[in-house]
């Protein structure tokens, strides 16, 4: 029998696993779900091929348009045909690059010109469906490569093909930043770094960069508990991970704990908690009694592992799956010091980390999300003691789900103050940190205002 191990794979091969990923993405699938289902020796080279792939895919999309104007019968040949144009010009500009004596970049699947067509045409050849059409890839690549500057110039005319996001994403980030829109379409064209929060009850900021610099891992720290590596690397292969030192966590999201202000004995509420990053990081700052909730229990395991890893896990933490916007199945009527409502959103400012969120959000969804979250905010606000803290927290650059929330909260409750808070955090390059909005609110005491939604 072959020892699995000996077996060699080609690129064709990863194109093709790539263009599987990537009609699966356009068929609604997440593509953390559908890598998941890559055999463990190709993942690492189809997520590369396939998270380059989505942050270029604007572009992809308009020249295979351009190319071959009539959509090609199979939606594999047509994945396949989007890739092989994407990586086919990604080669191209490294070889321009190269030739004018500079470096590509090192985020970038960089292979020689011709490997990258021959080797897309080996893939059409090695699938039995495609086969037919390895003449159409072998002419569509060729008319590439003669005349890319001319089809690039005109493909650049459409918006989504200039920015790679959808032709409503650019319009609405255009209207909302009209000053920085460009820099946050643009940001996303970049890989996160790696960012680490060190757990302070299991080490200090300067002991784990003296352990990172004893391991030969170039890392400066950032913010208080923030630790960011010079090169993203698996997380077994920085020191203290499975001792808890650690989370990898943006430096956005890091700001969350600090800003709920929590106190020894809190009673705590954290409403849509999983993975858990933000749960960890209120444990890690005081000895609070928390009640974390998130809808999905699947996401809720991940939860306890993190917090199983962290050395986190105590009798005053309690997790339960559950629906944050109705209160009866887990709300016992003690009303909470503080809430972190970090509220499912659109994720909108966290493309450059999941670059397949673009692509499979519609616009319908913000105000979709917009309702989800009222409905959270409003079962919550119920829920916190006067005097307490709520924290409103996205992930999201679209106003609607940030300033327009935080403005609808406090119409909606003339108890609710509103705190110093970052507001909206945009996305302002590669090394800067998500996008994120905060809201801080305090319950004021002694309002007698008939608030109950
Ligand atoms: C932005 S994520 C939370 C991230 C988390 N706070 C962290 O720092 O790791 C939003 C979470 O809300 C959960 N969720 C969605 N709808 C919910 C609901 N109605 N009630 C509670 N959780 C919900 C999702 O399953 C998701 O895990």
């Amino acid at each position: 029998m072959t020892d699995p191990a000996s077996i060699r794979y080609s690129l064709a091969d990863t194109l093709l696993a790539s263009a599987r990923a990537l009609q699966a993405v356009h068929e609604g699938q997440s593509l953390s779900d559908v890598l998941g289902q890559v055999p463990a020796a190709t993942r690492g080279a189809t997520q590369a091929v396939t998270f380059h792939v989505l942050r270029n895919l604007g572009q992809a999309l308009e020249v295979r348009h351009m190319l071959v104007p009539k959509t090609p019968p199979v939606p594999l040949l047509d994945a396949l045909l989007q890739v092989a144009l994407c990586v086919l010009d990604t080669a191209m500009q490294a070889e321009a690059l190269v030739a004018a004596g500079k470096t590509p970049r090192a985020d970038w699947p960089v292979y020689a010109v011709h490997t990258a067509v021959d080797q897309a045409v080996e893939a059409v050849a090695g699938h039995r469906q495609i086969r037919p059409f390895k003449a159409l890839m072998n002419g569509v690549l060729r008319r590439f490569t003669r005349e890319r500057d001319a089809i690039l110039t005109r493909a650049r005319g459409n918006p989504e093909a200039r920015w790679n996001h959808p032709n409503w994403w650019v319009r609405r980030i255009r209207q909302a930043w009209p000053e920085h829109w460009k820099m946050v379409l643009g940001a996303a064209d970049f890989p996160p770094p790696m960012t680490l929060r060190v757990n302070v009850r299991q080490c200090s900021q300067a002991q784990l960069l003296a352990e990172l610099a004893a391991s030969g891992i170039a890392a400066h720290a950032q913010g208080p508990s923030g630790v960011v590596l010079a090169h993203p690397r698996p997380v077994h292969d920085v020191p203290g991970f499975t001792q808890g030192w650690w989370s990898v966590q943006d430096e956005s999201a890091q700001l969350a704990a600090p800003l709920l202000g929590v106190k020894p004995g809190m009673r705590v509420l954290d409403a849509c908690a999983a993975p858990g990053g933000k749960t960890a990081h209120l444990l890690e700052l005081a000895d609070i009694e928390l009640l974390a909730l998130d809808a999905d229990p699947v996401r809720l395991e991940r939860v306890q592992q993190n917090l199983d890893r962290l050395q986190l896990t105590h009798a005053g933490v309690r997790l339960l799956a559950a629906d944050a916007s109705k209160t009866d199945p887990w709300w016992d009527g003690q009303p909470f010091d503080a809430i972190l409502a970090d509220v499912p959103c659109t994720g909108s400012g966290v493309v450059r980390r999941h670059p397949d969120i673009r692509w499979l959000r519609r616009e319908t969804d913000i105000a979709r999300t917009v309702a989800l979250q009222r409905r959270i905010v409003k079962a919550l606000w119920q829920t916190l003691k006067p005097g307490g803290h709520f924290l409103y927290v996205t992930c999201s650059v679209f106003p609607q789900e940030g300033e327009e929330q935080a403005r609808w909260l406090q119409a909606q409750y003339p108890d609710a103050v509103r705190l110093e808070a970052p507001g909206q955090l945009l996305p302002t390059g590669p090394e800067a940190g998500d996008g994120f909005f905060y809201a801080l609110f305090a319950k004021q005491t002694g309002v007698d205002k008939n608030n109950t939604p």
